[in-house]
């Protein structure tokens, strides 16, 4: 694999071409945003802990059968994955209310959901990111009924393969987010899995552990990745050091 020509440049990462057509190279920055890029700075270290993380959770799915975009590590940073034809829907997993579902539906953060909740977003800053349904998703062409049932099916399952994973590790998975793309027919999952898309609250004090760190102004944001890495790699890693 040689890295070819940038492609593009998101608000957490930087994608390379690689020269095979069907894989892409994933670089992990520093860069942290909130509120669609109004909040910005610079958080060292953030995207070294995130490829790691990340890969993490992609290959515990693929271990389970879940397929994902993710090939292989490459670089502290960087991270091989197959080229996918993004869908422009923000899948959001929900166990715990938290965030906009406490604001929207005027529900405590921290009551535990009776069912766990699906939503999506389309995926448009410009647009804020809006809630929409599966009228809108068909209406719109952005996703097939068929291609939502993969979807969905494949969320739920995630979910229960993150909650006791993550609680053994003493980390409650409250809620994240995931994008699916198609690769040769077949609709996987892309994107990344890490504390900027997840939030995680540590299991007995409740401590966030996530990027609502930093949308939040509570501080130690990098602090907090590296605890969840700590948690889930353990033993000594260069990583790990602040
Ligand atoms: P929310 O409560 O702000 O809607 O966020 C729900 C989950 O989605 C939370 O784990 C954070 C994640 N998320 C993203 O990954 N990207 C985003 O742009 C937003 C708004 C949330
Ligand atoms: N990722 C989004 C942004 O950069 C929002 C968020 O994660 O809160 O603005």
């Amino acid at each position: 694999m040689r890295k070819g020509e940038f492609a593009y440049e998101g608000k957490a990462k930087k994608i390379y071409k690689t020269d095979d057509p069907k894989q892409l190279l994933v670089e992990f920055k520093d860069d942290a945003t909130a509120f669609d890029g109004v909040k910005k700075d610079r958080l060292q270290d953030k995207g070294i802990l995130n490829n790691r993380l990340s890969a993490i959770f992609f290959r515990l799915l693929e271990e389970k059968g879940i397929e994902t975009h993710y090939i292989e590590t490459i670089s502290e940073r960087e991270m091989l994955v197959k080229a996918l034809d993004i869908i422009p829907v923000e899948v959001i997993v929900r166990n715990i209310a938290a965030g906009s579902i406490s604001k929207r539906l005027g529900i405590e953060e921290g009551i535990k959901l009776k069912k766990t909740v699906l939503e999506f977003s389309l995926k448009d800053d410009a647009l804020h990111d809006p809630m929409i349904n599966h009228y809108h998703i068909y209406a719109l062409d952005l996703a097939t009924a068929e291609e939502m049932a993969v979807i969905e099916e494949a969320a739920l399952h995630i979910n229960t393969i993150l909650i006791p994973y993550l609680e053994q590790k003493g980390i409650t998975l409250v809620d994240f987010k995931l994008e699916f793309g198609r690769h040769q027919g077949r609709v996987i999952l892309g994107d990344e899995i890490s504390p900027d898309t997840c939030r995680f609250w540590d299991s007995s004090s409740g401590e966030k552990l996530d990027k609502d760190r930093f949308r939040r102004d509570l501080g130690g944001v990098v602090d907090a990745y590296r605890e969840v890495l700590r948690r889930l790699e353990g033993g000594d890693n260069p990583a790990l050091e602040s």
